[in-house]
């Protein structure tokens, strides 16, 4: 049976190709969304492609994401430096999961240097821009391939 997987998107990457296109690039969250579907199909992964602004959603999602999912792609967006809420949410989820950060968290604010997610995330990527949800797929993939 092919593996399933999620990809959460928070805060603000809905704005994505509009805002801040130094950081983040122009492409859409819909066109991700389409490049995500198209490395995931050529993997032979089943894909959820999910997006909120709203921290309780996202963590709504990812307690539902226990049952339904076999590894989670999350990039947290702002919630990544603040949210206990969400971290503890992903604690439960005894799976990969990949955190994922288009931008190189560590060349901004002083604010973004700290994450929440790291330490209890399989593993990360940042500053690839957009390609890196392409990694995150692959590694993904590996992952559980792997068993993991
Ligand atoms: C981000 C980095 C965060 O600091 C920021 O709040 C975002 C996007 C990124 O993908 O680079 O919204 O997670």
């Amino acid at each position: 049976m092919n593996n399933k997987i999620i990809i959460i998107n928070g805060p603000n990457l809905n704005l994505l190709g509009e805002r801040e296109q130094s950081q983040y690039g122009s492409v859409t969250l819909k066109e991700l969304k389409e490049i995500c579907a198209k490395k995931s199909n050529e993997l032979g992964l089943k894909i959820e492609f999910a997006q909120s602004n709203i921290e309780g959603e996202l963590v709504n999602i990812i307690q539902e994401s226990r049952k339904k999912f076999d590894g989670i792609i999350i990039n947290a967006a702002a919630f990544t430096h603040t949210s206990v809420a969400i971290r503890d949410a992903l604690d439960v989820f005894k799976k990969p999961i990949i955190e994922l950060h288009i931008s190189n968290i560590y060349k901004r604010e002083d604010f973004r240097h700290k994450s929440l997610i790291s330490d209890i995330a399989t593993g990360g990527i940042f500053g690839l821009g957009v390609d890196g949800y392409i990694l995150a797929i692959n590694s993904m993939q590996k992952l559980l391939q792997n068993g993991n």
